[in-house]
């Protein structure tokens, strides 16, 4: 058989399987792992890694904060610098005003992504008015392909925990999930308050504003709220060893509850923060950083599959008064923009501070990176796996290339990874078979990136919790799940 594209001789490695393999793609997708294959064009991948493309699930473009400020990146931007990190799909948010519909949200986002994309996405539902209306929307967005709702528990955009009760219903019903940002936000508010009140508004202060216990306290309840409902919940962004804790209890009575950490936790401290001048405001971000004991008990938890997927939460503001100082130059902590870039480093990080110093396997970090979002976002298995029939979204690591970070494709204008060395670098990224870029050129064209619809939530390995209260056999025949 004659493919479109081979990819000879390189080390195919899935989440469970790593063996030398001649790729052959056609029609966009994966048709062929078997030796001596030919094809119309043939990538030379000797000492390579071929691996599945990054998904990225955790990244803010085209999107305002809670601030009400626009990201950096767009579409274009967010989407090229996400595919020189080796990513082939995304998913950024789409998240809803209060007071606005899902239909409007959506064609909203629609408009933002459509013909700018240069690699696959869908989004994540934020919902932040889950009215009676709203919640009689989200059947068509699961008929859309859109399976995954994100909410929040602290920020002006926060939702009540009758209302998360009502969401995590909704996603049960129809196999989705509900993504949560665990935070308590009256023990934040109170620390805010009382470290501003009392003169201390630097950018270092954000860190003790939003202590670990805040973090432990809402994960703790979300996950309570979970249990009662039987309905699968991701917790994102863990950074605290506490929150960690809560998650791997909960997996291992058989919850469906499923962790995500991101580099900033695993590599950066609170000290950071306290960089001099105004460059500690590089460093906010929420859940703040955290100290270098926490980041080798999460490193602990990603070798342990405590967490499904390490993501970026890549959320994109300038260090200037477009993005970080918006608000003013010399704002307290709390009026400075939230977030940091990270989707084009995320997988180096991984794979240099995971693979090469052996915290994780090669199995483990495809997984991390994409079969595990795959499976939980609902694109398994035509995404996120090299197997037949599965769309050829590709990535070619050398895994022997040593760069320091500098300067990334996003339009934001600091790296905070920057002056790291890393070993291990995408060469070559695929999305359904076409070239994004390759050596360090871009290949794609915005729009090429098409829309993914996607299906429900895999359950697999979790058997649920089943509380007597809920169960009409307990319960006095009272079946309110239906
Ligand atoms: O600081 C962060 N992470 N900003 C983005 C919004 C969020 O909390 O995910
Ligand atoms: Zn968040
Ligand atoms: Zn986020």
């Amino acid at each position: 058989m004659q493919h479109d594209l081979v990819i000879k001789g390189g080390k195919v490695v899935t989440a469970s399987e790593i063996f030398v393999a001649d790729v052959g793609v056609s029609g966009g997708k994966i048709a062929t792992l078997g030796s001596n294959l030919s094809g119309d064009e043939v990538i030379d991948a000797t000492n390579k890694l071929v691996m599945p493309g990054g998904i990225e699930a955790h990244c803010h473009i085209a999107q305002e904060s809670g601030m009400g400020l626009m990201s950096a990146d767009d579409y274009e931007t967010g989407s090229i610098s996400a595919a020189f990190g080796g990513n082939s799909c995304f998913v950024p948010f789409a998240a809803q005003k209060v007071g606005q519909s899902v239909a409007e949200t959506l064609s909203t986002y629609d408009g933002r992504a459509s013909t700018k994309s240069v690699i696959d996405y869908s989004y994540h539902l934020i919902l932040t008015d889950p009215n009676a209306d709203v919640l009689a929307e989200l059947p068509g967005v699961f008929e859309r392909g859109i399976t995954s709702f994100k909410i929040f528990m602290t920020y002006a955009t926060r939702v009540s925990d009758a209302q998360i009760l009502d969401i995590m219903t909704m996603a049960r019903r129809y196999g989705g999930l509900t993504m949560v940002h665990a935070e308590n936000h009256d023990m934040l508010t109170w620390m805010s308050s009382a470290l501003v009140e009392n003169g201390y508004t630097d950018p270092k202060f954000h860190a003790p504003s939003r202590p670990a216990i805040a973090e432990e306290e809402a994960i703790n309840r979300v996950i309570s709220l979970a249990k009662l409902t039987n309905a699968p919940l991701m917790i994102v962004h863990v950074s605290t060893p506490k929150g960690a804790a809560l998650v791997a209890e909960a997996r291992s009575e058989g919850a469906y509850i499923f962790g995500e950490t991101c580099p900033h936790y695993l590599l950066l401290t609170r000290n950071d923060l306290d960089r001099s001048g105004k460059e500690g405001a590089k460093y906010i971000c929420s859940p703040p950083l955290r100290d270098k004991n926490t980041q080798s008990i999460l490193w602990r938890h990603v070798a342990a599959g405590t967490f499904s997927v390490v993501s970026s939460d890549h959320a994109p503001y300038r260090f200037d008064d477009t993005g970080k100082f918006a608000n003013g130059p010399d704002v307290d902590f709390r009026k400075i923009a939230n977030g940091m870039p990270g989707i084009e480093m995320r997988l180096p990080i991984l794979f240099s501070e995971g693979v090469m110093k052996g915290r994780i396997n090669l199995n483990q970090f495809v997984a991390l990176s994409s079969t595990n979002a795959a499976r939980l976002y609902g694109m398994h298995p035509f995404k996120g796996t090299m197997a037949i029939g599965a769309d050829a979204d590709i990535a070619i690591w050398d895994p022997n290339l040593t760069k320091v970070a500098g300067e990334t494709h996003d339009y934001v204008n600091y790296n905070p990874f920057e002056g790291m060395e890393i070993t291990g670098w995408p060469v070559t990224v695929l999305t359904r078979g076409q070239k994004i870029v390759e050596n360090d050129k871009l290949i794609a064209n915005p729009g090429d990136g098409v829309f993914v619809k996607r299906g429900r939530t895999d359950l697999s390995g979790l058997t649920g919790t089943h509380l007597p209260e809920t169960d009409p056999i307990y319960n006095f025949g009272a079946n309110i799940f239906t």
